[in-house]
């Protein structure tokens, strides 16, 4: 199993008068070179999931294990490594630096890995090729499409190789073109051996054909209803 989560639960602060139950109870497996989606109304924990998963946080309670890995039983240190290695990150608004050049922004991911920038190049160069944005590489990100950043943006998420790709609501501000685009990209990398998890209620995302399984969410559980 590629993720298991046993009885998760995160309170944001806890024993606080703005306490927040935004998870509670969730077990959940996922397994490897599958694409899934998790949906359900705003505020019902679909970001907070995807957070734990992504060892962006972690649970108050409960176990987690994310690619063969225990986030909570690892120093910060090696975490963050872990992460690197193996979670490309691609986040709703994209979170592309608008002042660095495409290549740049690619880049960054691959800077911690020590690799000379011979090979961060030619790595680079490849994914601008692959995703049809070379003749954007020099250009500041601020000033490309909205459908050349969402592919910078998962670009900058494979940079690194990673076996595990997280979307929080990609598609929110697409049209529906891009939208479809998206997910053929989706569908191609779990063809590749992938395993991709999307948050979204976006019915051209929930309703790919290349989607295995969805999970519906209701206030920070999982419905199974
Ligand atoms: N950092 C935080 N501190 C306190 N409360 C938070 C924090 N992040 C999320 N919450 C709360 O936790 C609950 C779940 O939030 P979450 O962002 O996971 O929902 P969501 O399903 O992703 O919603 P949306 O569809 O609007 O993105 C919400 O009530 C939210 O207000
Ligand atoms: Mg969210």
């Amino acid at each position: 199993m590629f993720i298991e989560l046993e009885g998760v639960a995160k309170i944001y602060n806890q024993g606080q008068i703005n306490e927040v139950v935004a998870l509670r109870d969730i077990d959940l497996r996922i397994e490897a070179h599958t694409l899934n989606c998790l949906r359900g109304a705003s505020g019902c924990g679909k970001s907070t999931l995807l957070s734990i998963i992504g060892c962006v946080i972690q649970p108050t309670s409960g176990r987690a294990a994310v690619a063969g890995l225990q986030p909570a039983r690892m120093p910060d240190r090696f975490l963050t490594v872990h992460r690197r290695r193996c979670i490309g990150f691609i986040f709703q608004n994209f979170n592309i630096l608008p002042a660095l050049t495409v290549r740049e922004n690619i880049t960054l991911p691959l800077v911690p890995q020590g690799l000379n920038r011979r090979a961060m190049a030619e790595r680079v160069d490849r994914l601008l090729q692959r995703f049809s944005i070379s003749h954007r590489g020099n250009f500041p990100a601020g000033r490309i499409s909205g459908g050349e950043l969402q592919r910078v943006a998962i670009a900058r998420a494979l940079v690194n190789d990673p076996p595990l790709i997280l979307a929080d609501e990609p598609t929110a501000h697409l049209d529906s073109g891009l939208s479809r685009e998206f997910m053929e990209y989706m569908a191609a990398l779990k063809q590749a051996g992938k395993t991709i998890i999307i948050t979204s209620h976006d019915p051209q995302v929930t309703e790919h054909p290349a989607v295995d399984r969805v999970i519906d969410m209701k206030d920070g559980r999982i419905d199974v209803s």
